[in-house]
């Protein structure tokens, strides 16, 4: 149970969401329950790694080897990784034809493991490796990590996680399938992001802009709340979103 005043947010929170078509962006705050580290904040990634050398895609073709280490402790994990009472309760949103589509930054997969059939991967996903010099695809599950970098069995090109490194552009199917889905929704459903990086960080402002309601869910104050959000439920996606979800029942 949540004290009077957040009860009525959770209330106000699904009213919205019953009246309109609804979007979701998520980020990795909504992952944490299921044991995914976020980036920034207390016990996030780059508390304990240089995100330039890791995640930049020059400081891995400078140093793919070393850059590997934390990508293969962030597959371990996430291959291991279980749907939260936050993404189930967006899959049974979308079940139930509240939410039209979710546009997620996480590189996970696990909107799709609870059972959402429209997710737009606006990072990539990281469960599959994509060869720097031929392009060829491979799911992460069929190639050997004993020795890193691991190298394309067809060129021996150097193998990166297929999710989008700072200084590569977003895929383009999922730019303008996000640009449209919120730029046409009536409500954005903000979920257990930072709001720091870009582009993906301007889709609320793009959606309050061509009139939606923008709903925030996290546990502090982002980067939106004070200057984008409508509505703000301060507290954890896995305990909030399940809240709004049966108050829709
Ligand atoms: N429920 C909801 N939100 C949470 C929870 C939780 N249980 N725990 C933490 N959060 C919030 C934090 O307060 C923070 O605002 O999740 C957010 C996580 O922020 P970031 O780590 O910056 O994650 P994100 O916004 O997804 O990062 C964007 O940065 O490095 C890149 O490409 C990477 O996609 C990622 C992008």
């Amino acid at each position: 149970m949540f004290p009077p005043e957040e009860q009525k947010k959770v209330k106000d929170a699904a009213q919205k969401i019953s009246a309109g078509k609804v979007v979701a962006l998520t980020g990795a705050g909504i992952s944490v329950a299921s044991g995914i580290m976020p980036f920034r904040g207390q016990g996030g990634l780059w508390e304990k790694y240089d995100p330039e050398e890791m995640a930049s895609i020059e400081g891995f073709r400078r140093n793919p080897g070393s850059a590997w280490v934390m990508h293969k402790e962030i597959l371990e994990i996430v291959e291991k990784a279980l749907p939260n009472p936050a993404h189930l309760a967006l899959a049974v949103m979308e079940e139930r034809g509240y939410l039209s589509s979710i546009i997620t930054q996480n590189v996970d997969g696990l909107h799709q493991k609870a059972g959402n059939q429209r997710v737009i991967e606006f990072h990539g996903n990281v469960r599959r490796l994509i060869c720097l010099e031929c392009s060829a695809l491979y799911p992460a599950g069929e190639i050997e990590l004993s020795s890193l970098p691991p190298l394309c069995p067809v060129c021996k090109g150097v193998l990166k996680p297929d999710a989008v490194f700072f200084g590569e552009p977003i895929p383009r199917n999922a730019l303008s399938q996000a640009h449209r889905e919120a730029g046409e929704c009536r409500v954005m459903l903000v979920v257990g992001t930072s709001g720091l990086v870009e582009p993906a960080a301007s889709l609320p402002l793009l959606a309050k802009s061509n009139g939606a309601f923008v709903i925030e869910v996290n546990p502090e104050p982002s980067y939106l709340t004070a200057s984008v959000s409508t509505l703000f439920l301060q507290g954890k996606a896995e305990k909030i979103l399940p809240a709004i979800m049966e108050d829709l029942r």
